[in-house]
């Protein structure tokens, strides 16, 4: 790779061990990948930050940095954690509550804003065409497909890194010729729903592995698309998609989408056989504003039956700023929880042994992550069961 003099500098450790250590990283991996330079990057967003998922071994190295005086350079948000600050944390264990602030503790020294969301794009819409390094898979594809900016499905270690640096190598969706769509996809059947779009997604995802896809029958319904954007991260390596129509494409791939693959999928993402669920979850991704303000006029009035708990997971940012949501839905008997999620918390813990969600992602990962079996509907269907009255 041709690094610059300054780049070279911090490489031969003149300006510290941490980014020596950070600098090392985005060449190894440039190296790797055959980047020629390192780019700038407007920001960058950092995921493992649950210690459900993180476990021990990261912790020391992230102290490690955050006392060797490591700063972010970038606009740098978190992904979610394994609690809440009001609800869960005063459910969870307390030494995994205290591992769990030390790890945030330690984000915090290095000036990592506390955002805590898979939708960072809600805090502050990245500009089109502009180059971040974000991980989270579903953010990922979101802001390539859907938002237009411009970043690789980075590791929580190399987002990190290429923060304190503001860097990142420049390779894959970086580069203009690797966003051309390679594979056309016609979706023969109406989405009705965004559990259907999710089930594309999971669908798709497995056929496609990285390809890009053009894909034919998509509405421009942002939250919809979000379902579609995480779960085609789920099964596959695709970090970006586009819409439109594929008449006039020339490429060779062709994938026809016909109903009985949306079904299909869904009924395999159904394991709880119709059981009554303990937890009925919606928030993954984390909800916008539209989704927030639809399910608290859909819970006016009415109140969780005993026996079910409701999460509706947001950002910390959304939860905030949509106050009269948050009233309707606690007013009901839900819970609207900040910077959470079923798959990165402990609900196992908690006794839920059956989920309902109209997330696709988090079905898919009930059975391994969460120790549950799954019900897929649509956010309608999952709030009528979650209801009386
Ligand atoms: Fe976000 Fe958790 Fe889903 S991190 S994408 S809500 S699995």
């Amino acid at each position: 790779m041709q690094l610059t003099r300054e780049e070279e500098r911090i490489l031969s450790d003149e300006q510290g061990w941490a980014n020596r250590t950070c600098m090392k990283i985005l060449v190894r991996l440039g190296e790797l990948f055959g980047a020629e330079k390192l780019i700038p990057i407007t920001s960058a967003h950092v995921s493992g930050i649950s210690y459900k998922t993180l476990g021990d071994a990261p912790i020391e190295y992230l102290r490690a940095l955050a006392d060797a005086n490591a700063k972010v350079k970038v606009k740098t948000t978190l992904n979610p954690q394994s609690l809440d600050p009001d609800y869960l944390i005063r459910k969870i264990p307390i030494e995994l509550r205290n591992k769990q602030l030390d790890i945030l503790k330690q984000f915090d020294k290095m000036g990592l804003t506390e955002s805590l969301t898979c939708t960072p794009y809600y805090l502050g819409k990245p500009r089109r065409g502009s180059h971040m390094a974000w991980a989270e898979s579903s953010a990922v594809v979101y802001a390539n497909s859907v938002l237009g900016a411009w970043t690789n499905r980075e590791g929580g270690p190399s987002a990190l890194a290429a923060a304190i640096i503001g860097k990142t190598p420049d390779y894959g969706i970086h580069k203009p010729e690797n966003r051309q769509p390679n594979c056309l996809v016609n979706v023969k059947t109406e989405l009705r729903s965004e559990t259907e779009y999710g089930a594309l997604g999971i669908h798709l995802g497995k056929l496609l592995r990285d390809k890009i896809p053009l894909i034919q029958g998509l509405q421009k319904d942002s939250d919809q698309l979000k379902q579609l954007s995480a779960a085609i991260a789920t099964t596959g390596m695709t970090n970006m998609f586009k819409a439109g129509s594929i008449t006039e494409r020339k490429e060779t791939e062709r994938i026809e989408i016909e109903s009985s693959d949306l079904k299909r999928t869904i009924e395999e993402l159904n394991t709880a056989s119709g059981r009554k669920p303990d937890l009925v979850f919606i928030g993954c991704p984390h909800c916008s504003h539209a989704e927030m303000k639809k399910i608290a006029r859909l819970v006016k009035g009415k109140k969780v039956k005993r026996g079910i708990e409701l999460w509706v997971c947001a950002s910390c940012h959304v939860r905030d700023t949509a106050k009269d949501a948050v009233k309707q839905i606690e007013k009901s008997g839900g819970h609207v929880l900040a910077g959470v999620c079923t798959v990165v918390s402990w609900t196992e813990k908690l006794g839920i042994k059956t989920i309902m969600t109209n997330s696709a992602k988090t079905a898919y990962y009930a059975s391994t992550l969460s120790k549950a079996d799954a019900t897929l509907k649509p956010m309608e269907e999952c709030l009528k069961t979650a209801l009386q009255g």
